[in-house]
């Protein structure tokens, strides 16, 4: 399944944060707020437990998550999306995988992996800003699938429809939730019109 917001917010922000004059500041601060928007549509589905609660007048019956969820950002523009997402589900673990695309053949390359050594939890989030071939959301599948986790979700802010397209090929079973799918990849392997470089437009690299 995937699925692209249609929130009048969402499409607000990703237009400041699309902007080549928004500075790393700003940038950093709407990749976190469109990614507590994108959580609320990713995490509509989570299991919840009865609960009954004691207000100051009465008991009644209540809801809490079932269980604590996995966020997974895959470093270095991932790390932007966790705090907000985290905020809003502060009983979550989170695991950072580190991957880099290699800028000739635009392979994944794995360089960090902090796992625990079995899942502890049922759904895990990967949370990765960008889209675009596809690799490294699929790479990252490929290790937290080889580990163990059982049900993954990706979310992302802007894809292409080429990274879509893999991502639903290699895993048939990850849904994926995004703030809007873009026109294509360029010849470098950019998407377009999408933002430019997520990793250094939020820390001020490149
Ligand atoms: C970016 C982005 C994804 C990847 C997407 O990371 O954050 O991880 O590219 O491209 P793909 O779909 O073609 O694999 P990058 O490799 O630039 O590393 P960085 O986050 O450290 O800047
Ligand atoms: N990674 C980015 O940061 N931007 C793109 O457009 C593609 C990959």
């Amino acid at each position: 399944m995937v699925h692209e917001s249609s929130h009048p917010l969402v499409k607000h922000k990703l237009t400041i944060l699309r902007d080549k004059e928004t500075k790393p500041k700003k940038f950093r601060e709407l990749i976190r707020e469109i990614s507590i928007l994108l959580a609320y549509e990713a995490t509509q589905d989570l299991d919840l437990e009865p609960i009954q609660v004691e207000t100051p007048l009465a008991v009644t019956q209540g809801a809490m998550l079932k269980e604590p969820i996995g966020l997974v950002p895959v470093l270095r523009a991932g790390l932007g999306m966790v705090e907000g997402v985290w905020e809003m589900m502060p009983g979550s673990e989170v695991w950072h995988i580190g991957l880099f695309r290699d800028e000739r053949t635009l392979k994944p390359v794995e360089y960090y992996n902090k796992l625990p050594i079995s899942p502890t939890v049922q759904v895990c989030i990967v949370l990765d800003p960008m889209l675009a071939t596809g690799g490294s959301a699929s790479a990252t599948i490929d290790i937290l699938k080889r580990w163990g986790a059982k049900r993954i979700k990706f979310m992302g802010i802007i894809a292409a429809p080429e990274g879509v397209r893999t991502l639903q090929e290699t895993h048939p079973d990850v849904d994926i939730y995004l703030a809007v799918i873009d026109e294509k990849l360029n010849n470098v392997g950019y998407i377009m019109p999408g933002l430019g470089d997520a990793g250094d437009r939020q820390f001020g690299t490149g």
